[in-house]
């Protein structure tokens, strides 16, 4: 019998509030913060004052959707971290409210493996051995999958994530917070191949975005001290060409890890930038090449979601790992 969850994500700047039961998302609720636009990123006590405002609210309202009253749930669940210390302290102080209310077990969930996770809510599902791209804001990782409940990081990102890269050159462009859709969209009516940026190339399967950051930088300043229209001229060729050298890295990367686990039988993408349109289709492009089968997840699964935190507490659920209630946030990936 699989359990009725209710799970929550609050690790950065988007509420959400999930119902799954039946081993099915009724119902996936998230609120965003437009608070943090005009700064050019999240802004953490900005962030945790408008969780507290959103979450009774979500789950009132992801409760409803799903048609399940509170005293029937079987658990709760909640990110415990990675993620911002005040953002996850609303989510994690809810969560144990209402589970001292209710009676109910807590499940505290990890940010990163709650990505992974997302290609086990709807049907098909991977096969293991499993290879996962994590690309969000806040990471990009390689994550080797040989069975179900077991995620190894076999490459990581040394300084910035590739989220971070769309979103500070979205910054230096003079795009709002997060800038990673907006380049997205401007791409889609650009040249990938006009401008060329180099990208590390660092022994193993880890990552580097920050000379990239630091080349886009430069590249910017040379071209506006001659054009000072030069990025508004060039908006939609600039983007694609950022763009084309971030997804050419990661599927390079991807390529690599693939080369060092023989056995992987399906491929994935998850985290905020597998909502990239450009990404989405180079990983369908790589699977065809290698023939593999390719997860890319729902859209609604993505970008951060308590739905994929439900998903990944069901399984705990089942395996009988609970939390304690004295248990605390953490900010950095174990
Ligand atoms: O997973 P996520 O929602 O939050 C974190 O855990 O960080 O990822 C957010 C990141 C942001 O950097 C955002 O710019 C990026 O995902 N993102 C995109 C797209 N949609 C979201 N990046 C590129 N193209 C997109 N379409
Ligand atoms: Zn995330």
């Amino acid at each position: 019998m699989f359990p009725t969850i209710l799970a929550i994500e609050s690790s950065c700047d988007d509420t959400s509030v999930a119902v799954l039961h039946n081993g099915k998302v009724l119902s996936n609720r998230v609120a965003g913060q437009a608070v943090h636009e005009q700064y050019g990123g999240v802004v953490p006590e900005l962030a945790s004052r408008a969780h507290q405002q959103n979450i009774l609210p979500v789950a009132d309202i992801a409760l409803q959707e799903a048609g399940i009253k509170p005293e029937n749930l079987d658990a709760i669940a909640f990110t415990g971290g990675p993620g911002l210390m005040g953002s996850l302290l609303v989510g994690t102080g809810f969560a144990k409210g209402l589970a001292l209310a209710l009676n109910k077990p807590l499940i505290a969930v990890d940010h990163m493996e709650a990505h992974v996770m997302a290609h086990f809510i709807d049907d098909p599902q991977p096969e293991f051995p499993f290879l996962c791209l994590v690309v969000s804001g806040g990471h990009t990782q390689l994550v080797y999958m040989p069975e179900p409940g077991v995620q190894e990081i076999i490459g990581k990102t040394r300084d910035d994530a590739a989220g971070e890269a769309f979103d500070k050159t979205a910054k230096l462009l003079g795009l709002p917070y997060p800038g990673g859709p907006l380049i997205d969209r401007y791409a889609a009516n650009g040249d990938p191949h006009r401008f060329r940026f180099s990208t590390a190339r660092l022994e193993g399967l880890d990552f580097s975005f920050s000379g990239l950051k630091t080349a886009i930088l430069y590249f910017l300043q040379e071209n506006l001290a001659s054009q000072p229209d030069f990025i508004r001229e060039n908006m939609p060729d600039i983007c694609a060409s950022v763009q084309h050298t971030i997804i050419h890295y990661l599927m390079e990367r991807t390529r690599e890890a693939l080369r060092h686990k023989a056995d992987v039988k399906s491929i994935g993408i998850a985290g905020g930038v597998s909502a990239n349109s450009a990404l989405r289709k180079a990983l369908k492009e790589l699977g065809e090449k290698i023939k593999l089968p390719v997860f890319i997840p729902d859209f609604q699964y993505c970008t951060d979601n308590a739905g994929m935190i439900a998903i990944t507490a069901q399984y705990k659920y089942l395996r009988g790992e609970f939390t304690d209630s004295a248990f605390k946030p953490y900010t950095r990936q174990h």
